[in-house]
């Protein structure tokens, strides 16, 4: 007797609109972690978006149009240089300072240092700040633009 007189408010709490409103809150914030975690730069999904169309999918280029990143020394250099040219463009590779994050260029490039055989430590989102600064990069328009 006494457990279930102790259970009924809580029934009343589960079932009643106060219950709703806290399932549809768990709903969303289930939902915002959901969408924070695809928001968090994918280095894979990045350089998909941004970089395979020339550099192709495997990293391995295009002879004579587009150096291969695979086995490249200066992707697997400093982690400066190729900061640098993924900010500042050269040649014919576009300048991204514009339109990446420091973050997102970071993880991009951490992805194409460990991949397709090249074995070349994580560059941080520092390291490529401080080469937007030394070289007078680009910075994204807007938070909205720097994906
Ligand atoms: C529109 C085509 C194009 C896109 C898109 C592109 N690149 Fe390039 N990239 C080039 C070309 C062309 C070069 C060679 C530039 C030169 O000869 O000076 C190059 C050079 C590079 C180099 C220097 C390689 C070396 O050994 O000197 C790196 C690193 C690089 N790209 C990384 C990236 C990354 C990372 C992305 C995506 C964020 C990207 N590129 C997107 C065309 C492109």
């Amino acid at each position: 007797m006494i457990l279930s007189a102790s259970r009924a408010p809580r029934r009343s709490l589960g079932g009643g609109t106060s219950g709703r409103v806290l399932s549809a809150l768990c709903a969303a914030a289930a939902l915002s972690i959901a969408s924070s975690a695809r928001a968090a730069p994918d280095g894979g999904a990045l350089f998909a978006q941004n970089c395979a169309a020339c550099h192709q999918a495997a990293g391995q280029g295009i002879p004579g149009a587009f150096p291969a990143l695979a086995g490249d020394v200066l992707v697997q250099g400093p982690a400066p240089g190729a900061a640098n040219v993924v900010l500042n463009g050269r040649g014919g590779m576009p300048a991204f300072g514009g339109y990446l994050s420091d973050e997102t260029i970071a993880s991009v490039l951490t992805f194409v240092r460990s991949s397709w055989g090249n074995k070349a430590p994580p560059i941080t989102p520092e390291v490529v700040a401080a080469v937007r600064a030394d070289t007078g990069a680009e910075h994204p328009k807007s938070a909205l633009q720097a994906h």
